[in-house]
């Protein structure tokens, strides 16, 4: 069991993707931290860094229920929560450019990883954040799920799975506000990110603008630090700017 003193513990969803990994890392060497919890569906060890928990998961609904009951019963504390799940392209799928490019089997695994199994790990969790009423939850979304932001179109499923992820984090957020008041919400867009879901997309980036992991999970932390559980759900980028819905 976790939380001697007053330590907290954290929780990463995806904790072994490019972005996931960095929050993890970042998180086990806060000493605010005695535990920090990554699941993936890869088998980890905590790599000799003492607080990291690895769990694996196969993301099915049993697993999710399993996993989130463990972590709330033994961390006593469960002060962050980052949900770093997504994808983009994988065998015989990526972002479509046109209608006809719409294909069912890759826009069900597309918003399975984008935004049903987000929600299920918030949905496993929900019972455990009433009683840990400073947790901040951080869902990483991005930007092309702004509908308002939409200009160019394309990337049907990514965008639509991802405007969905946004839909549910707001519908948690003012369930929330009357059940666990003082947990905070944020669907967070990290800019352009050096990891494999934007290697093939990389080209176009304007220099200085493809970030590190580990910078994004700094920004995110602060970003964590610094909003008040207000009862609302943020969506922020790395930046800390809003982006409209
Ligand atoms: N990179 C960017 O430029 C960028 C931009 C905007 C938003 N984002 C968002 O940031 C988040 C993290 O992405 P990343 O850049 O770190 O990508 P990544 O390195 O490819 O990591 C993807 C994560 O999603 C999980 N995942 C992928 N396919 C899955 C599947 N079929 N079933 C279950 N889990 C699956 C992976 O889990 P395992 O560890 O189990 O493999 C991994 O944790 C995503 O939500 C992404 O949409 C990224």
């Amino acid at each position: 069991m976790a939380g001697e003193d007053n330590s907290e513990q954290a929780l990463v969803v995806g904790g072994q993707g490019g972005i996931g990994c960095a929050v993890a890392t970042q998180l086990a060497q806060d000493a605010r931290f005695d535990a920090v919890w990554t699941v993936s569906r890869k088998t980890s060890t905590s790599k000799g860094v003492q607080c990291l928990r690895p769990l694996h998961t196969d993301h099915s609904e049993e697993s999710i229920k399993t996993l989130s009951e463990q972590v709330l019963e033994e961390s006593p504390r469960l002060t962050r929560v980052v949900i770093a799940l997504g994808t983009l392209h994988g065998e015989g799928y990526g972002p479509e450019k046109s209608l006809e490019a719409l294909q069912r089997t890759s826009m069900e695994v597309v918003y399975r990883v984008n935004c049903v199994l987000p929600l299920l790990w918030l949905s496993a969790l929900a019972p455990g954040l009433r009683k840990n009423p400073d947790c901040r939850v951080a869902v990483l979304s991005a930007r092309v799920g702004s509908i308002g932001d939409n200009g160019l179109g394309g990337w049907y499923s990514y965008r639509s799975a991802k405007a969905a992820l946004n839909m549910g984090l707001k519908c948690a957020s003012i369930e929330l506000a009357r059940r666990a008041k003082g947990v905070k919400l944020m669907a967070f867009h990290p800019g352009t990110v050096d990891t494999a879901l934007s290697e093939p997309f990389q080209r176009g980036v304007p220099e200085g603008k493809l970030f590190t992991p580990e910078f994004v999970a700094e920004r995110l932390s602060g970003l964590l630090d610094e909003h008040p559980a207000d009862g609302a759900l943020s969506y922020l980028d790395w930046a800390g700017e809003s982006i409209p819905w």
